[in-house]
């Protein structure tokens, strides 16, 4: 799998523990990853674990938030810690619905908790496996429902680890969108993310296998 050997070094790659998966898919709900990356290390040394999330003041979980915007989301990352502590004994519970009931938890952030934290072969939609199947599928076609694109993600999943295959996905995504951004610049860094184009067929091909 092209993934192994290409795929992005993410720290949140480097875990399995879902409080840290969450922080991490909440940081990135609305934030690119380049920003996210120093925020979430430093976040997490700060607040190891859900329990001192949960008891620090607010002003702290502010200031450890600062630079990423949207103050909101670390309100909710802090109540959603709360909620583990509290109703959970300190277990993320691995299910979707229940996930969702949590504050700043929405479906994708939800599935992404338990394809990237449990290896569950959840389906889901968010931005960057949205882009991937409508490259492969729908090319040139804008405002794809997620009803069509659905169906697509469940027939094409790699059962074998979902947790692979949903960083694959990832990282073509945001292949794809370097690509719309930038479609003639040979910046340092497409050069880097370049090295992905093998990817274009590979994943294609595994798509169009399953
Ligand atoms: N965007 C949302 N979740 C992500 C993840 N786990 N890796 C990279 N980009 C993401």
């Amino acid at each position: 799998m092209h993934y192994r050997k290409w795929g992005r070094d993410l720290p949140w790659r480097r875990t399995a523990d879902p409080y840290r998966i969450i922080v991490a898919e909440m940081m990135l709900q609305q934030t690119q990853v380049d920003r996210v990356v120093p925020k979430y290390n430093a976040f997490l040394e700060r607040f190891p674990e859900a329990d001192a999330l949960a008891l620090s003041p607010l002003k702290n979980v502010l200031a450890a938030w600062q630079g990423l915007g949207y103050n909101r989301r670390a309100i909710a990352l802090q109540k959603t810690a709360q909620r583990i502590v509290d109703d959970f004994g300190g277990t993320v519970p691995a299910d979707v619905d229940t996930l969702t009931t949590f504050p700043g938890i929405g479906r994708a952030t939800a599935s992404a908790v338990c394809a990237y934290a449990f290896d569950m072969p959840v389906v889901y939609v968010e931005t960057n496996i949205r882009r991937v199947f409508i490259h492969v599928f729908f090319p040139g076609r804008e405002g794809v429902p997620d009803a069509e694109i659905l169906p697509l993600v469940e027939r094409t999943l790699y059962q074998e680890s979902p947790r692979e295959w949903y960083n694959a996905l990832m990282d073509y995504g945001s292949v794809l969108k370097q690509r719309t951004e930038n479609p003639n610049r040979r910046s340092a860094a497409y050069a880097v993310q370049s090295r992905f184009a093998g990817s274009d067929r590979q994943i294609r091909g595994a798509i169009l296998r399953s």
